[in-house]
Order: C-alpha cells, then structure tokens, then sequence
C-alpha cells in the first residue's frame, strides 16, 4: 500500500483563489465590541445571583473558611453586616446556612423557634427586609451524625420521619420571615409534605425551591468543611448520601425527580451540582420550563480559586464565563459563592 506521506506536493502550485470564498461570515459581528454587545444571546445581571451564606452558632468573630476561600463563617452580627452589603450590590437573594454547635441525633434544634435557622432567618430578614432570604431546609448541619434527616436502625436515614421533621422546619423557617423554602435533602415527599405543613400554618404564599435533582457528588467536599457537617461519627450510620442522593451517572431519573417535585407543588426547582450537571439544567428548563435554578457548589468554586491562586487563569474572568454558561444553559438563577464578586464585576461595568 503507498504511504500518503510519499505523495508530497509544493504548497506554491495550489490555485488557491480557484476556493469558494465563505458564503457565511461570521466574524462579520464580532469586529468591534458594540457588534459583540449588538447579538449577545445571554447577559449575567445582578438578579440572577443567589449569594449563599454560612452562619456560625455563638461565634464572637468571623472566621475565614479556608476551603473556600473569600467566604466566611459570619457571626450572627456579621450576617447582617453581609446582608447589607450584598443588598447594595444589587443582590436580590440570599441563602443562609448554619453552623450549628447545638447538635443531636434529629437536629431539633432547626425545629425551634428560638433555634439557629430561626435565629438567623429573622436576622438576616431584619437586616434587609427586602432581600428574598431562602432557607435551605435540611437537617444535615443539625445532626450530630451530619445525615439529613433521622435515622432508622440499621443507619439510613429515614423518609418518613424526616419529611414529618421538614414540615415543621420549614414553618419554623417561615414563622423567622423566610421568604424561600428549599429544602435539599432529596427525601422522597418532601415537597408535598412542607408545602402542607407550610399551608396548616398559613403560609400558602410562601414558595418552595426544592432541590429537585441532588447528586451524590464528590464537589460539595468544602461545604462540609465550611458547614461542619461530615459524615462518619456514628458507627452504624452510612458513611456517604447515596441512598438519598441521586447516582451521577442518571440523566432521565433526574428529569423525573424533577416531574415528581414539580407535581407535588414545588414552585422552582434545582440541579446540584452545577457545572458537571449542565446537561441536566438545559433538560429540565427546556422539558418543564418551570423557573430552574443551578448550584454551582463549593468544589467548583474552590477548584476555580485553586487555580487562580497557582496563577493558571484569570479568576475573574474564567469565574464570569463560568456563570454565563448556567445562563446559556437555561438557568433563571445561580446559587454561587462568587455572588459578591460577580456583582461588583457587573456594576464596574
Ligand atoms: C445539605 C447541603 C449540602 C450542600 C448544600 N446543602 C451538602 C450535602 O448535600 O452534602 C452543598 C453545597 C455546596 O457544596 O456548595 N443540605
């Protein structure tokens, strides 16, 4: 057989003005910056930032997180300081996470009304009364076990038990001035049964954001640490989330886990993680077109602040390109941990 390689050719006897010239150019719109500006598809505006926050218990100062880095543990003061601040930024919501160090094996103290999420509910509500304040409805941060709800005796967490649990959580929640119940636990009925608990209480107006499809992933390593709620402390209980997690692999039961929460009431729904799960966000907007909200979680924003931090990209830009990927994929809103920047970026200009 002739090797091709022996056919060789002089690059100066192609006719090359005997080619079609492009019928379709398309840097024609891409010469200046206006053009650019003129048919850009998709814009990232301060609306579309969900700023999640962590609050720790009886703290006198705010500590740093070292996973993620720029994000602190505010005390209950500094959550209202940061409140604030998001708020003048053009920051529309906020999502509050505790740190609790009032822990048992059911988490009541969330179902208090004198507890940590009422607490810190109200604190924020007060702080800027018209910043939507989303909580996040779960009981891993609670637990002493760190699983999201109780646990029956061979170490799983129980369903049942838990949605009786959310319910009263969630009206705790919006009793404290919640403006959002999302709960994250991905307990089969969970919507159906806040929204039922929410509507006993009178809370039909409050709208649920149930993070319908929540993978068992490997990227939210340094929520855990910010959060303090590992896995692990119990002997008998399972040492990971994957019987209430979805399997990363599924793409067609995430779409029905969706279906599922969008029957039983939710308002909005989520996809957790973000980036590795864009194909399941575009499924689900384009499928249900029901407001679809991505997570984009602490290993993708760690991982981006790791490689700023070596110097092999450009944080600012690689983190706004970042977010404008959510919004092409058909996201309504982002929860990041680079809601601050990003809104600084955006009102720079
Ligand atoms: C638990 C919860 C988790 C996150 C948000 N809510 C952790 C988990 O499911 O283990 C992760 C968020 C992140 O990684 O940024 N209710």
């Amino acid at each position: 057989m002739q090797d091709i390689r022996q056919n060789k050719h002089h690059t100066n006897d192609l006719k090359l003005d005997s080619a079609p010239r492009p019928a379709h150019r398309m840097r024609r719109m891409r010469k200046t910056s206006a053009l650019r500006s003129l048919v850009r598809e998709n814009h990232l505006t301060t609306d579309d930032l969900v700023f999640p926050v962590f609050v720790e218990e009886n703290a006198t100062e705010r500590k740093p997180v070292a996973s993620l880095p720029g994000m602190y543990r505010e005390t209950e003061n500094s959550l209202q300081d940061i409140t604030k601040e998001a708020a003048a930024q053009g920051i529309k919501a906020m999502m509050v996470f505790g740190v609790s160090h009032n822990k048992d094996n059911v988490g009541s103290d969330s179902m208090n009304r004198d507890g940590l999420l009422a607490r810190m509910t109200s604190q924020a509500k007060d702080a800027s009364p018209e910043t939507a304040i989303i909580a996040d409805v779960c009981f891993c941060e609670y637990t002493d076990h760190g699983h999201c709800g109780p646990l029956t005796n061979d170490g799983d967490v129980d369903n049942d038990r838990t949605l009786d649990n959310l319910a009263r959580q969630a009206v705790i929640a919006a009793e404290a001035g919640a403006d959002i119940i999302a709960p994250s636990g991905m307990m089969d009925g969970m919507v159906a049964a806040i929204r039922d608990g929410l509507d006993q209480s009178g809370f039909t107006d409050t709208p649920i954001l149930s993070y319908a499809s929540k993978f068992a992933s490997a990227f939210y390593g340094p929520f855990r640490d910010a959060a303090g709620c590992s896995l692990g402390h119990y002997e008998h209980a399972k040492k990971d989330r994957k019987t209430y997690q979805m399997d990363p692999a599924n793409g067609n039961e995430a779409l029905r886990e969706a279906i599922i929460d969008m029957e039983e009431g939710a308002d909005m729904l989520m996809v957790k993680p973000g980036l590795p799960y864009l194909d399941i966000l575009y499924r689900i907007k384009s499928e249900l077109q029901m407001p679809t909200f991505a997570y984009n979680v602490s290993g993708e924003f760690a991982m981006l602040k790791a490689a700023a931090e070596k110097g092999l990209l450009n944080y600012d830009d690689a983190m706004m390109e970042m977010l404008l990927s959510f919004k092409r994929a058909g996201a309504d809103g982002i929860l990041t941990y680079a809601a601050m920047d990003a809104a600084k970026i955006i009102n720079e200009g």
